[in-house]
C-alpha cells in the first residue's frame, strides 16, 4: 500500500474558518490525505486566510514566501490558498506569488478534490465562484473519528449588512442559511463522536432563517430543536448583530436550559454620528436598551463585544461616547481593533484618523475593557459554576475547562476526565483564568 499523502492546513481569522478547515481536511481525506502538523512533511500546504484587516492579508504573503525553500526541495509539493484572501484577490495571488498552485474561495471548498487532481497534472487551479449548491452537504463528514468535547457548526454564512468598513459581504457573499434538518443531523453526529458543546456559527448568526418542517425557522427555533438532542449539554452562538436580536432569542436566554449565559454582540462604536457613518443602522441608545432587555431575561449573562477605534472622522468626543458605552455595559470580554482601511469598502475613501491618535485611543479603550473583564472574573470567586473539562492543564494533575460564562477554569488533583461536566466552586482568580475545586 502506498503511504498516505500529507496535508498541512494553517487557519487564520474567525471561527468560521476553523470550521471550514475541518471540512476541507475531511474532504481531502477522501483523496487519501491525512493531516500533519509540520509543513516540512506535507505534500500539500493550505493556508485558510482572513482579509478582515490589512495585517491579516499581508501575513499570508509573508507566510507563502517562507515555503519557497520547501517547494525547491520537493517539486511535488502543492501550495493552496483558501479563505477570504483567496476570494478577495483570486488570480492576483498567483501573480504575486507564483509558487501558489491552487486558489479556492470559501464557497467552493467542495470542489477541492477536482482542483487538487488538476494541480497534480501540473496545472494551476482557481475557483472563486458563488455556486448555488449547499457546499456543506457535499462536504459531508467522511471519517467518523472521535472528537473533543466542543465543536463549531456553521448554520449561516455571508452578510447583507454592508457596514462601511467591512469586507465580509464581498468575501463571503450574500446571507444564506442552511436547512434546519441538516444542522440537527450534523449536531447528532457530533454528539455521537463525543461532542457535548456546540457553538453555532454565522457572520450574522442571529439572522438565521433556515428551512424547517413548517416554513422558515429562526435561530431561537433552531436552538430549541437542538435543546432536544440527547447528550448535547451546551449551546452557544456567534456572531450576532444587534438589529437581529429577535424577541424569541432574548426569551430563549431566560428559558432554554442548554443555552449558555454568554452573548457576543458587537456594537463597534458608542457614537451615533460614527454608527451612522459605519452604516450600522442602530444607535448607542437602542443597543443599551437591547442589553437591558437581555439582562432582564437572563440577569447573570456575560456580555462580549467588538469595537473599532479611529474610524474615519472619529473625534475625541465620538471616542468618549464609546468609553461611556463600555462603562455602562461592562463587558466580560471585548475585542477592540484599530480601523484598517480595506480597499473597495466605502470608508476607505474617507478622511483617515491620524494613526498615533488611533493608537492612543485603542490603548485607553483596552485599559477600560481589561479593568471590567478583571472585575467580572474576580466576582466569580466563591461562586458555583459548571465546567466542561476540555484538556489537561500545564501542571501535573491539573484539568482545564470552560464555565458557562466562557471563563477558563482549572482544578488540581481532581479525578475528572475530558468531556465531563462538573460543578466547581471558584476559589481564585488569576490573570487569565479561574481556579476552583470540584463540588
Ligand atoms: N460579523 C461579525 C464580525 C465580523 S468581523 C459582526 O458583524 O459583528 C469581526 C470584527 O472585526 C468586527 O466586529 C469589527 O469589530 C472588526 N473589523 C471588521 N472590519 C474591520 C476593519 N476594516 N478595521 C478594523 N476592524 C474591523
Ligand atoms: Fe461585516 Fe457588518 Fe456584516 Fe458584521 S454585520 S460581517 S461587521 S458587514
Ligand atoms: Fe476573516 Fe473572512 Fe472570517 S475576512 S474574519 S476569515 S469571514
Amino acid at each position: 500500500m502506498s503511504e498516505p499523502k500529507k496535508l498541512y492546513i494553517k487557519t487564520y481569522g474567525c471561527q468560521m474558518n476553523v470550521y471550514d478547515s475541518e471540512r476541507m481536511s475531511e474532504t481531502l481525506g477522501g483523496q487519501g490525505y491525512v493531516e500533519t502538523k509540520s509543513p516540512e512533511d506535507a505534500d500539500m500546504i493550505l493556508l485558510n486566510t482572513c482579509h478582515i484587516r490589512e495585517k491579516a492579508a499581508e501575513k499570508v504573503y509573508s507566510e507563502l514566501g517562507r515555503f519557497k525553500g520547501l517547494k525547491a526541495e520537493k517539486p511535488d509539493l502543492k501550495i493552496g490558498v483558501a479563505g477570504c484572501v483567496a476570494q478577495a484577490e483570486g488570480e492576483e495571488i498567483m501573480r504575486r506569488q507564483p509558487l501558489v498552485d491552487l486558489v479556492v474561495g470559501p464557497q467552493s471548498y467542495h470542489r477541492l478534490p477536482e482542483m487538487e487532481a488538476k494541480t497534480r497534472t501540473g496545472a494551476k487551479a482557481l475557483d472563486t465562484d458563488f455556486p448555488e449548491e449547499d457546499k456543506f452537504e457535499k462536504l459531508k463528514n467522511r471519517p467518523k473519528a472521535k472528537r473533543g468535547p466542543t465543536a463549531f457548526l456553521t448554520v449561516q454564512e455571508g452578510c447583507d449588512k454592508f457596514c462601511a468598513f467591512c469586507v465580509v459581504p464581498y468575501t463571503r457573499g450574500a446571507e444564506v442559511s442552511r436547512p434546519a434538518d441538516r444542522i440537527i443531523r450534523e449536531a447528532q453526529d457530533l454528539v455521537e463522536r463525543g461532542v457535548r458543546e456546540i457553538t453555532l456559527l454565522g457572520q450574522n448568526v442571529n439572522a438565521y432563517h433556515g428551512a424547517g418542517p413548517n416554513g422558515d425557522m429562526t435561530l431561537a427555533g433552531l436552538i430549541w430543536e437542538l435543546n432536544k438532542v440527547d447528550g448535547l449539554e451546551r449551546i452557544r452562538f456567534t456572531t450576532s448583530h444587534p438589529n437581529d436580536m429577535a424577541d424569541d432569542l432574548i426569551e430563549a436566554h431566560g428559558t432554554c436550559n442548554k443555552l449558555m449565559p454568554y452573548l457576543h454582540l458587537p456594537v463597534q462604536s458608542g457614537s451615533d454620528r460614527i454608527l451612522k457613518r459605519m452604516n450600522r443602522s442602530h444607535t448607542a441608545e437602542s443597543y443599551l436598551r437591547l442589553i437591558e432587555r437581555i439582562r432582564a431575561a437572563r440577569p447573570d449573562i456575560v456580555m462580549s463585544g467588538d469595537f473599532i477605534v479611529g474610524f474615519p472622522e472619529e473625534t475625541e468626543e465620538d471616542f468618549q461616547a464609546t468609553l461611556d458605552l463600555v462603562q455602562e455595559v461592562k463587558y466580560g470580554y471585548a475585542y477592540s481593533f484599530k480601523y484598517s482601511t480595506r480597499p473597495g469598502t466605502p470608508a476607505a475613501e474617507r478622511s483617515q484618523v491620524d494613526p498615533d491618535v488611533a493608537d492612543d485611543r485603542l490603548q485607553r479603550l483596552q485599559a477600560l475593557i481589561t479593568q471590567h473583564q478583571r472585575e467580572i472574573q474576580d466576582a466569580m470567586v466563591g461562586r458555583k459554576v459548571s465546567v466542561l473539562f476540555e484538556k489537561p492543564g500545564r501542571l501535573a494533575g491539573q484539568m482545564v475547562g470552560k464555565s458557562e460564562y466562557l471563563h477558563s477554569v482549572h482544578v488540581s488533583d481532581a479525578d475528572v476526565a475530558v468531556g465531563e461536566l462538573r460543578d466547581v466552586r471558584i476559589t481564585n482568580s488569576g490573570a487569565n483564568s479561574l481556579a476552583g475545586k470540584l463540588i
